[in-house]
């Protein structure tokens, strides 16, 4: 049974995540503030921020949450200050940012007020209010200071007494967030840790009708979990640990609070901003609200209900989309127990004596232990030499089999020659690996050759440390296409990478923007309504790399990088597939589009 609390802000400060959960008269009463857990949240430009990754960062000796709030005059008036503050003690190492966890502002809304206002701090959306509840908000316009080594709140309260419901100040008397801050850069006591915020109420509709009707795990729960979880968390899946039954999720449960709210699971890194994607299996706001609400009120399973979890079998049958129409097998390697292993590359020719139009591919990895990546390249001979002309199938950690759109198919040509690129990592052990490219073929010549569109450039330098560096890469697209999936592919440093579309009209789209990119992660964005993209259009792809120390992925940050195969050094290598519209019998798979 939900526990029912008469007080907001009580139930507010119960929900305070860590060791230290704390009611808040007892907080004010002694002053000592819990910590806080790690979060990763998308700010108003776009752009992902996650708490902890200032953990190493010597230069960063404190970050200032400014709690905001569309349409809150004890906000909007705070903003001229606040920019000063954030120039001023930023200069000290003091990193701020606003927040805003109101259930009734969109994000659109929320980019529309920090316009009008010149807003220049990033404003994390916490739509889900997960984070909010989790640092016991109540009212906006309240600053929280918190200490990047502890994670402790050091302090929370109004900036000043300058404002106050319905009466202004010609100037505050008392600088409550100035002398905290002070006292803590100065390693001094700080006075007044807690003052009582002062600003708009902000409500937690979901979580009252959560505490009010409660969750039930076999119904509200463990449907969640199977959706999105167990397909990976499943004995023999890719997931560390199998969620077999209640008893294992409960014993994961602040686990999987911290992945769900620092955003690490499901590992699903697009922002749902910005289209839709039909291989989207990320948790909706509702999912991931019932989950931690479940997981804050302790994960019970009601006594005498039936776990759904337990004895759940999961079909892994070998070829998801079953059995192929033809099996390559790529010639068994033999890979080294270390060092630096150089791309392989293997030619065979096409086994068919005729064309054949594959309408899917699934690619199964021999030994996922050294397999980094796969690609089978199309190859045939154009004026005497062998060239590269298309793509027949492409395997990276995070792959999914799909097959091909509707009517559509890639050629192989007959006599053409199959160019497997193979990338191994060595692991310890010699190892040997034989994996397999499942082909599904369609009967007859599809209506619509599937072409591979790539964005790639070799001419950036990323500079030692630099945790921001920009480069972008455009397309002037010359045909009428339609996009279907989208490949966002960097290396270790990479950060974001954004597809953006200039119509011929001047108006613009974002296709996908990956505002946290994971390496380990590579997967196809699939668009649940293809794009038309007329030609005269450019497709401009944006790529951002994190080459600084506060990156956990960087092998070295003291290096400058430039394009290279292997995994250290970097690419930018972004890649689509479309179909030509006119081309309604296209002939062939057609020569990659590079960038121009
Ligand atoms: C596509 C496969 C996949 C899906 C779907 C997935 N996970 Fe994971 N999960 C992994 C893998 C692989 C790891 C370990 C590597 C990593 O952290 O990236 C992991 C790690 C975790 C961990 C942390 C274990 C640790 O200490 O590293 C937790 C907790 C977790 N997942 C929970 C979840 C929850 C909850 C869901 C669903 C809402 C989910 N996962 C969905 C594959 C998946």
């Amino acid at each position: 049974m939900m526990k029912s609390f008469t007080l907001s802000l009580v139930a507010a400060m119960l929900f305070l995540a860590a060791a230290d959960t704390v009611s808040s008269n007892e907080i004010l009463d002694s002053g000592a503030l819990p910590s806080v857990m790690d979060f990763g949240l998308i700010d108003h430009r776009g752009d992902f921020h996650r708490l902890y990754y200032y953990e190493k960062d010597e230069d960063t000796r404190a970050i200032a949450l400014f709690v905001q709030g569309n349409g809150c005059p004890l906000v909007q008036k705070r903003f001229p200050q606040l920019h000063e503050l954030a120039a001023e003690y930023g200069a000290k190492g003091v990193k701020m940012a606003m927040i805003n966890s109101c259930f009734q502002d969109t994000r659109d809304e929320i980019v529309e007020e920090a316009g009008e206002f010149d807003v220049r701090i990033p404003i994390l959306i916490d739509s889900d209010q997960l984070v909010g509840e989790m640092l016991g908000l109540t009212r906006t316009a309240e600053m929280i200071l918190i200490d990047p080594r502890s994670w402790k709140i050091v302090f929370r309260g109004p900036v000043d007494d300058r404002l106050n419901y319905e009466k202004e100040l010609p100037a505050a008397r008392e600088h409550y967030f100035r002398n905290a801050v002070d006292a803590f850069l100065a390693g001094e006591k700080i006075e007044k840790p807690v003052v009582p915020a002062v600003g708009c109420l902000i409500s937690f509709p979901d979580r009252e009708l959560h505490e009010k009707n409660g969750l039930t795990y076999a119904t509200d729960i463990a449907p969640i979990l199977m959706e999105k979880c167990v397909r990976c968390h499943t004995r023999g899946g890719i997931g560390p640990f199998a969620m077999s039954s209640h008893r294992k999720v409960r014993g994961w449960m602040d686990m999987i609070e911290e992945v769900v709210l620092n955003q690490r699971m499901p590992p699903w890194q697009a922002d749902p901003h910005y289209g839709e994607f039909s291989n989207d299996f990320s948790l909706t706001p509702m999912e991931k609200k019932k989950l931690i609400h479940w997981i804050r009120d302790g994960a019970v399973m009601e006594e005498g209900s039936e776990d759904p979890l337990e004895g759940l079998v999961v079909e892994q049958p070998k070829w998801a989309m079953g059995e192929p129409d033809h099996i390559l097998a790529i010639p068994r390697q033999e890979v080294p127990a270390q060092g630096i292993i150089d791309y392989r590359y293997i030619h065979q020719t096409s086994p068919f004596d005729s064309d054949v139009w594959v309408s899917g591919v699934n690619v199964i990895p021999g030994n996922t232990k050294v397999v980094h990546h796969i690609i089978a390249y199309i190859k045939e001979e154009k004026d005497g030499k062998l060239v590269r002309t298309g793509f027949l199938a492409g395997y990276a950690p995070g792959y999914e089999p799909r097959e091909f759109p509707e009517n559509s198919g890639r050629l192989l040509p007959k006599g053409a020659v199959i160019e497997y690129e193979l990338h191994y990592t060595a692991c310890g052990t010699p190892e040997t690996d034989e994996s397999l490219i499942g082909l599904y073929l369609h009967p007859h010549k599809p209506q619509r050759a599937l072409h591979t569109g790539l964005l790639m450039d070799h001419e950036f330098s990323i500079p030692p440390h630099d945790g921001n560096y920009k480069w972008s890469r455009t397309k002037k697209i010359k045909e009428d296409i339609t996009i279907y999936d989208m490949n966002p592919h960097m290396h270790l440093r990479g950060k974001a990478m954004k597809y953006v579309v200039e119509y011929p009209n001047g108006t613009s789209r974002i296709l996908l923007s990956v505002p946290h990119y994971n390496f380990n992660w590579q997967r196809s964005y699939v668009l649940e309504e293809p794009a038309k993209i007329p030609a005269g259009s450019k497709l401009t792809v944006h790529a951002v790399w994190d080459n600084s120390i506060l990156n956990p992925a960087n092998p070295d940050p003291s290096a400058t990088i430039g394009w290279g195969e292997q995994s250290f050094d970097e690419m930018f290598f972004a890649t689509y597939s479309y179909t030509v519209d006119e081309a309604e019998n296209g002939s062939s798979s057609g020569p990659f589009s590079l960038a121009d």
